[in-house]
């Protein structure tokens, strides 16, 4: 599909919402999602240290896939990446889809039509569909199957992605809600070990529907 140029007003808008939808992901993920692998407070003994990776850094060595997992806990993919499902605290991410991004058989209706206000915005239950003045994005499968996922993607389609907010760093812009401006601030050794990480879920064949254009 094609993506027009936005408006400048509206782009920026879009931009505001990117920002802002990493920092409420990451704060709503808090609630929502396992913690990082940390021993309980009180362990037998009472010495073992924190069990926290340690941040990536020439010549130290750290397990990737480990410092992977604890950035993607800890960023926010899963808010929108894994749907959400009713549970007894309210929504949670459902793990058997997880990071497999909107379900294909979930088809949306049309969006609706919002009064004239500040509301400008619309999110599906599972929250991985969002209306806004780009149009409908459906958040992407990062599962490592083939077809549907990243299977086929290399870690540099992937660091070219997030880096330059364009699809494998050459195809059409990646839309918001997906919060590239603040993930390009990721270091190399982050982005790498994301994507290490990413390899080791679970495949799920799911293949996202392609955004929709905007209406006006
Ligand atoms: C606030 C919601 C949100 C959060 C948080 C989020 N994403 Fe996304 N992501 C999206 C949406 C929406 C898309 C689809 C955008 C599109 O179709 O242009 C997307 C697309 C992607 C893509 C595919 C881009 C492409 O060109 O195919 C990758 C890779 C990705 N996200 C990785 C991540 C990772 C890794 C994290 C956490 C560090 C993350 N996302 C967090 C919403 C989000």
């Amino acid at each position: 599909m094609t993506v027009r140029p936005l408006h400048p007003a509206v782009a920026l808008a879009a931009l505001t919402l990117a920002l802002a939808g990493a920092t409420a992901g990451v704060a709503a993920h808090a609630q929502t999602a396992a913690p990082p692998s940390r021993p309980p407070a009180a362990v037998k003994g009472g010495t073992a240290p924190a069990a926290r990776p340690a941040a990536a850094a020439p010549g130290l060595t750290v397990d990737r896939v480990a410092r992977g997992r604890y950035l993607v806990n800890t960023s926010g993919c899963i808010d929108c990446h894994t749907p959400f499902k009713p549970g007894p605290q309210g929504p949670e991410p459902d793990m058997s889809r997880h990071l497999s991004g909107h379900p294909e058989a979930l088809k949306m209706p049309p969006v609706p039509v919002l009064p004239e206000g500040p509301w400008l915005v619309v999110s599906a239950a599972t929250n991985t569909a969002h209306a806004g003045p780009w149009g409908v994005s459906f958040t992407a499968n990062l599962t490592p199957d083939p077809e549907t996922g990243l299977g086929n993607w290399t870690v540099d389609d992937f660091k070219q992605t997030i880096r330059t907010g364009r699809h494998m760093g050459r195809g059409r812009p990646v839309l918001p809600p997906m919060p590239i401006l603040v993930y390009k601030n990721f270091d190399d050794a982050d982005l790498e070990a994301i994507f290490a990480y990413l390899r080791t879920l679970p495949p799920v064949r799911n293949r996202v529907p392609e955004p929709w254009a905007p209406k006006n």
